[in-house]
């Protein structure tokens, strides 16, 4: 039969399912056949009927196996062309990671949280009174100057410091208090070491009157700058702030030269950290306090971040330069 080499030869589900309606459909050429049935002489009649159910026993067959080839032939094809290789390497994984200066902060943050102490957020743009005023820091008082100070027309200014925060907090809950600080600072200053926004982390603890002491604050940050920079040497240097009585400067021995001197710390050996002292009366009597003691510090992130990566351009890390930033990953 011509037909059975046809079907045999179909090369698409399409073509196959063509001659399977030309042969089985309601109008196909089997039913032009079963209808002659009719026409035939009794006689013959068995036979012929016999003969055609015989044929279309065989078309049936032959289309199923066709079916079937066809079927697993696509399917196959279709495995081949949406194949993966799952042992690819893929070259465009790239993993990111916190900036170092946020890697510092959140370090350093993670410290005192340990510590039970909570975190205090200020707005960026304050107001004389806040950054300055209450600070012990009046107007016309030659300590401003320390500051290059962004200001809006309106009087109001982009924070220099997170001591701002101090009062804020302090206006706000009553001692005993025990916050840092961390957040985003404004200065005009730009050179290696500085730039005109950087990060600082700001702490304070107050409780009654008598129960913090210098010792207290000598003791914790000796033990953060350990944390945070390993094994090296603290000492305290009296120093001036508005806003403590006494004030010290803290540094640390140097952690590139151990301490022998260095270009970095300037060949003497240590490295200024971070700035503290007792916190000032003044400062109390600004936000209402009366017969407690306290302690505050403040620490610029950036500086931490340097130190501790050995970066020598602070301005590097703002912009935002990946072959930089991939060290750090
Ligand atoms: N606010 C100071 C600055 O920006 C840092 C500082 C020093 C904060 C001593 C303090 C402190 O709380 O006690 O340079």
């Amino acid at each position: 039969m011509e037909i059975l080499e046809e079907i045999k030869n179909t090369d698409s589900l399409e073509k196959l399912e063509e001659l399977r309606v030309g042969l089985f459909g309601k109008k196909g050429s089997l039913a032009a056949e079963f209808a002659r049935l009719k026409d035939i002489p009794p006689a013959e009649k068995k036979e012929f009927a016999a003969n055609l159910n015989e044929k279309k026993a065989l078309l049936q067959n032959a289309l199923d196996e066709r079916f079937e080839f066809l079927k697993s032939a696509q399917m196959e094809q279709k495995l081949k062309s949406e194949y993966i290789d799952v042992s690819l390497y893929n070259r465009l994984t790239k993993n990111g990671a916190l900036h170092p200066v946020m890697e510092t902060m959140e370090k350093i943050i993670d410290y005192f949280v340990a510590l039970n102490f909570s975190i205090e957020d200020g707005p960026m743009v304050e107001d004389d009174f806040h950054n300055f005023e209450a600070l012990n820091l009046p107007k016309h008082h030659p300590a401003r100057d320390m500051q290059d100070t962004f200001y809006f027309n309106d009087g109001s200014l982009l924070r220099t410091h997170t001591s701002p925060v101090q009062i804020r907090t302090m206006m706000q809950s009553k001692p005993p208090i025990r916050i840092i600080a961390p957040g985003s600072v404004f200065r005009r200053d730009y050179d290696l070491t500085h730039t005109p926004m950087f990060h600082q982390v700001e702490g304070l603890v107050v409780d009654d009157k008598g129960k913090i002491s210098f010792a207290n604050l000598k003791h914790i940050l000796t033990d953060f700058l350990q944390h945070m920079f390993g094994e090296v040497d603290v000492r305290f240097r009296p120093s001036f702030f508005p806003f403590t009585e006494p004030s010290a400067e803290v540094d640390i021995s140097c952690v590139f030269c151990k301490g022998d001197g260095c270009r970095v710390c300037s060949h003497t050996g240590w490295l200024e950290v971070l700035g503290c002292g007792i916190v000032d009366p003044n400062v109390f009597k600004a936000v209402g306090y009366k017969d407690v003691s306290g302690y505050a510090f403040g620490l610029g992130v950036e500086r931490f971040a340097m130190l501790m990566h050995a970066i020598p351009d602070l301005r590097s890390l703002f912009e935002g330069d990946n072959r930089l930033l991939e060290q750090f990953r």
